[in-house]
């Protein structure tokens, strides 16, 4: 049997290893992709971007959606994927070659988001009972890009429904899927619930391509074990991971004790820093506190301290608040018990 520490082909694209990053809306962008990847992760992929807003060239999206960085390629190496959403093949043709242009390895479809905004269009999980315009997008997004394309779908739109393994049946026989990146939960359950990780096994036995599986990984142990009992190609860490780098090291055996709080509180720095260079100070501050949250937990942030952040209006101010002893209590007086 295959370790998770084993390479494996993405059609004809290289992947050093077993463990990966998911898409994360808001979330996934070079930065946190780059931290997976400095932690070990050997495919990382991006929040989901518009097709829509990409063939329109929308400044932000293509700026700041589609940066990738030169140094996730550095370390353990490997590709990096996009992933696109939308439902007209034409627009998804277009949106694909600009993603292919702006450096991509890869070309991630979602067809499982289940929120009404993107839905309502005829994309995310509404492309599940919609099985020819499915297969056209897919179609579409290899033609205008050139790379492998994979797709991340779900069970089904609803519980017990098992459309999600026939369209990915679909998807590798008659469109030329590469991979699928399987979420074991309907999309009415969003993202609550043990995914069913039997009905991944199916696919995996049935389907003629790798299936990466997503969901309930949130620890080194679940991950070996549901990787175990699906025989996926892949893991995909989500949830888990926010702000937990450290977890893409416990699964790949490279470490097994949980970060301590000066790794903790390095970590929080990088990504501050990281966060100023993408965003400037002003919509780094901003963007910053639904980060906070995953860290502080590990910091020892006094009871309001965590209120406190949520509140800075600047990076500075948050900088001065993680470093008030009175809110996050120092590593050696913790330590000491003092
Ligand atoms: C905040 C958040 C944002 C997500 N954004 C995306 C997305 O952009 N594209 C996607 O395919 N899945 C997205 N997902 C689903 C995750 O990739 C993953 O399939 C799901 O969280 C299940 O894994 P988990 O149980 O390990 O969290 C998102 C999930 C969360 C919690």
């Amino acid at each position: 049997m295959a370790a998770l520490t084993d390479s494996w082909m993405l059609g004809p694209v290289r992947i050093p290893n077993r463990v990966a990053l998911a898409p994360l809306a808001g979330i996934g962008n070079w930065f946190v992709r780059l931290q997976a990847r400095r932690f070990g992760a050997g495919l990382v992929f991006s929040e989901m971007v518009s097709s829509h807003a990409v063939h329109y060239r929308n400044q932000r999206t293509c700026t700041e959606l589609l940066r990738i960085h030169p140094d996730e390629r550095l370390g353990v190496g490997g590709p990096v994927a996009i992933q696109l959403f939308g439902s007209d093949p034409d627009v998804m043709r277009s949106a694909a070659a600009a993603v292919a242009a702006a450096g991509a390895d890869l070309i991630d479809l979602n067809m499982g988001c289940p929120v009404p905004k993107v839905c309502k269009t005829g994309a995310g999980a509404a492309l599940l009972g919609d099985p020819d315009r499915a297969l056209a997008v897919a179609r579409a997004a290899g033609e205008g890009s050139g790379l492998p394309v994979t797709v991340k779908l779900r069970s089904g739109r609803r519980p017990g429904s098992r459309e999600g393994l026939d369209l990915a049946r679909l998807l590798v026989d008659e469109a030329g899927v590469a991979a699928i990146a399987f979420h074991p939960r309907s999309a009415a359950v969003h993202h609550a619930g043990r995914p069913d990780y039997e009905l991944a096994a199916e696919l995996v036995r049935t389907l003629d391509a790798p299936v990466i599986l997503s969901g309930g990984m949130r620890s080194a142990q679940a991950a070996r074990d549901a990787w175990e009992q699906t025989g996926a190609a892949a893991v995909m860490l989500a949830r888990g991971a926010l702000g937990n780098p450290w977890l893409f090291e416990q699964t790949l055996g490279r470490r097994e004790e949980e970060p301590t709080r000066a790794e903790v509180a390095a970590e929080l720095d990088w990504v501050i820093d990281r966060a100023v260079e993408h965003l400037g100070e002003d919509r780094a501050a901003r963007y910053l506190r639904k980060f906070y949250p995953w860290y502080i937990g590990r910091l020892g942030v006094s009871p309001g301290g965590a209120e406190t952040l949520a509140r800075c209006a600047s990076v500075g101010e948050a900088r001065a608040v993680l470093g008030d002893p009175e809110i996050v209590v120092p590593v050696e007086r913790a330590a000491s018990g003092g």
